[in-house]
Order: structure tokens, then sequence, then C-alpha cells
């Protein structure tokens, strides 16, 4: 569970049972979170790249639910370690970040808000193309105090602040095709060496799915950035755990993988 913004978190938790568990009931978001699940692990063993089950994980109340409840606070917890582990800080002790966090392909939010607690940034651009996922990355960023802006795009297309950010990319490189992936990096590696800015891209372990990975850790290397591969033991809320369970699925350890440009000044967390 995350350690900071304990009561954001709860209450975030809360507030989404309530919400999708209000019309669905719990075996109809568990048998979805099974489908979900199983398409993007068949995902990751047939596919170069992963659109196809990603597509169709937003395509039903069910699925849609499923990804709100579980995927979305799982990001939250991964992102939160991760970030804390980076050991990023920056800031003054007690100061607020004045970057703005940048989530790309944010989803339901998690993933960035929980950069954006961590290092106490107060602002974040949500940008995703769907815009379901749009309006619940609103309303994660607004539970946990972030003044925060959203805005549909195909994230390798929108055009970026120009005000000192952060940049993350969580579990959506992958759904990228090919060129708008080559493009959204070189856009980030740019940025991080031109204006300082930190870059975190956050994907799954599997290698199979990111055919893509070596290349760029060397190229984040040779930019004085480097890579990770990550295990955190973790409790999950109850409800997590309860879903987890009865869809099958065991998240008692959270893993995934990271490219990570610190840039300077202003970034950072814990
Ligand atoms: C697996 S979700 C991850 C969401 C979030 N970053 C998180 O970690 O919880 C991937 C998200 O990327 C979005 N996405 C996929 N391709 C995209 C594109 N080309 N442009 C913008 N968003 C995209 C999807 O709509 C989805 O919300």
């Amino acid at each position: 569970m995350p350690n900071v913004a304990d009561n954001h978190f709860d209450a975030w938790i809360a507030a989404l049972e309530e919400r999708h568990l209000a019309d669905l009931t719990f075996p109809e978001v568990s048998r979805a979170l099974r489908a979900l699940s199983f398409a993007y692990v068949e995902g990751r063993k047939t596919a170069r790249n992963n659109r196809g089950a990603v597509h169709g994980a937003l395509s039903g109340a069910g699925k849609r639910a499923a990804f709100a409840l579980f995927y979305g606070p799982l990001h939250y917890i991964f992102v939160d370690r991760v970030v804390a582990r980076l050991g990023t800080s920056t800031t003054s002790d007690h100061g607020v970040s004045s970057r703005t966090l940048i989530d790309l392909g944010c989803g339901t939010g998690g993933a960035g808000a929980a950069w954006a607690v961590r290092a106490r940034m107060a602002r974040v651009f949500g940008i995703d193309r769907n815009t379901w996922v749009l309006a619940e990355a609103a309303q994660t960023y607004r539970r946990f105090g972030l003044r925060a802006e959203t805005t549909r795009s195909e994230v390798a297309r929108v055009r970026l602040p120009k005000t000192p950010a952060a940049l993350l990319a969580a579990f959506v490189l992958n759904e990228l095709p090919e060129p708008d992936r080559e493009a959204l990096l070189h856009v980030l590696l740019r940025r991080a060496k031109t204006t300082g800015d930190p870059v975190l891209i956050v994907e799954p372990i599997a290698r199979s799915m990111s055919p893509w990975w070596d290349k760029w850790a060397d190229v984040f290397a040779e930019a004085g950035g480097s890579s990770a591969e990550w295990r955190f033991k973790v409790e999950l809320p109850p409800l997590l755990r309860k879903l987890d369970r009865a869809a099958g699925l065991n998240h008692r350890e959270l893993t995934g993988r990271t490219l990570w440009l610190s840039g300077t000044g202003d970034s950072g967390s814990t």
C-alpha cells in the first residue's frame, strides 16, 4: 500500500468502488477482470504489440470497471514504489514542485497521480485518446488534490507545454505503432536533454511484448539515464485482493521495468 497520501488513496478506492459497483455486481466485475487480464496476457504472447488486446480492454462496462477498479490502483501502487526507490528528490524538503506532471496515455490517472503526489507536483496534464478514461482520470487527479487538465490526443502528436515538466509514459508505449513509439521516445529524450525535464517510462517485464526495450535502454544509458526491473511484495487493499482472488490472478508481487532520465532541477520525489 502507498505510504504517502494513504487517506487520499483509500478515499479514491472507496469512491471507485461506489461508482463502479453501483450498476455491476462483484461477480460481473471479477469475470470482466479475468477476461481483461487474459486479453493482456494473450496479447503479450501472440503480438509484437498489444494494441488489439488493449483496445478490447475498454470495450464494455464490465471491462471498463475492472480497468478502473483494479489496474488503475495497481499502477498507482507500482509507480509510487518506483518513484520512491528512484530517490530523485531535488525539491526543498517541504517545497511544492513547480513542474507539471505530463501523464502520457494517462488511462484512469493512477500512475500519474502517484508520481505527482510523491514529487509534490501540484499540477497534472493527462493525455489520452479515449474520452472515457479522461473523465476517470480527471476524477482521480481531483481525489488526490491535484490541479488537472486533461486532453484528448494521440500521445505521439500532442503539443507538450513549454513550462517545466516531468514526463511519464506508463504502460502505454507498447500500445503505439512502431513509428509513433520511436517518434515519442525521441521527443522525450530531446526534451530531457534540452530542458532537464525528468522522464519515466514504465512497462511490464515480458520481453516478448517490448522488442524495442533493449535498444532504448542503451539510448537512455548513453544519455545518462538508467533502466531497471522491479519486484515489490505488496499487500493489496482489501477490494483489490478480493478481485485478484476472484479473477484467479496473483498480484502479491508487482513487477515492471522502467527507463529513467532524472533531468535536472526541481523534479523530484520523496
Ligand atoms: C494500459 S493503459 C495505462 C494507463 C495509465 N498510464 C496507467 O498506468 O494506469 C494505456 C492507455 O493508453 C491509451 N493509449 C493507447 N494508445 C494511445 C495513443 N496512441 N494516444 C493516446 N493514448 C493512447 C489508452 O487509451 C489507455 O488509456
